[in-house]
């Protein structure tokens, strides 16, 4: 595969037919945004943030904008993002109000002595600093929110093994899961962004993978980046993002997502995706859901985008 320099997922899980163009019209732009940032020399961390904002303001993606609420119909999004070259990264949580989470963790990363920094505090300190803030309970979430809820007390949706069958559900009303995105660099730096909403009637106060290194996400340049999309807390309890890294010391980026959602598969069941990039520019996509929403922007092969991937 010829050298691709940044792929994007708008999220795995269960997509509507009916949603699958908007779907991948909104990781195209994404992947061609962080694409033209790392061709005006940007670096694999302003071009991953790039493309995740993108995302982010995008309502049809679980992430900013876009984020599902909470049991209570809450917003409580999560974001994460590291630098391969420097092993520098952070992750925010359990936010409210911020524009673009994403945004955040880059300032947690860049300006705090932390790895991970949630809720009010880490609100305030992006208001210092100027970041936008916005209304991120928009009225499509709420709508939805309300029929799950409604499920919910019929118990129709037996509450948590719930996580998996919400993902794969297939009236609707929950589905699209963290959009996220791997990048190389001209200088051969790789770096991994990612954000969302989190999981639909999650407890409030519920974290999941997004902000947590290894888990959500990961990059080192000795070893390739990647981003989880799916069941948090499946990504955490088997770290699948670093376990894809560490995979891509001996395999290519699409043999080590294989591998990594073949275990999860064993391990844990159903309910993840995996991207990944190498350090040669090559990228993996797999996953154990029905479908995975991605775009990848190759130097020399154009744009591609899929709602699944190599399995
Ligand atoms: N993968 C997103 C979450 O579980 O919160």
């Amino acid at each position: 595969m010829a050298n691709p320099t940044i792929i994007v997922h708008g999220g795995a899980g269960n997509w509507p037919k009916n949603k699958h163009a908007i779907g991948l019209a909104g990781v195209r732009k994404a992947a061609t945004r962080g694409f033209q940032i790392r061709q005006q020399g940007g670096s694999a961390i302003q071009a991953v943030e790039a493309a995740v904002i993108e995302m982010e303001d995008n309502p049809i993606f679980n992430a900013g904008k876009g984020s599902t609420l909470n049991l209570a119909g809450n917003v409580e999004a999560d974001a994460g993002i590291m630098d391969g070259k420097t092993l520098g990264g952070a992750g925010v949580a359990l936010l409210h109000h911020m524009k673009n989470p994403i945004s955040l963790a880059k300032l947690v990363m860049e300006k705090t002595d932390h790895a991970l920094l949630a809720g009010k505090t880490a609100e305030r300190l992006g208001e210092a600093y100027g970041l936008p803030v916005a209304n991120l309970r928009i009225p499509e979430r709420v709508r939805q929110w309300k029929k799950a809820k409604h499920e919910l007390e019929k118990r129709r949706i037996s509450d948590f093994p719930r996580n998996l069958k919400l993902l794969q559900d297939k009236r609707g009303f929950f589905l699209r899961d963290t959009v996220g995105a791997p990048a190389l660099d001209q200088k051969g730096n790789l770096a991994a962004a990612d954000s969302t909403g989190g999981v639909s009637l999650k407890f409030p106060g519920r974290i999941g993978d997004s902000p947590i290194l290894g888990a959500g996400l990961y990059a080192d340049n000795r070893l390739g980046a990647a981003t989880a999309t799916g069941v948090g807390e499946i990504a955490m309890r088997l770290v699948v993002s670093k376990s894809a890294c560490d995979a891509m010391l001996s395999l290519t980026a699409q043999s080590a997502a294989a591998k990594t959602v073949r275990d999860v598969t064993r391990l844990a069941g159903r309910g993840l995706g995996i991207v990944s990039l190498d350090r040669k520019g090559r990228y993996g996509i797999a996953h154990n859901t029905p479908h995975l929403c991605w775009a990848a922007l190759t130097k020399d092969g154009g744009l591609v985008s899929q709602m699944v991937g190599r399995r």
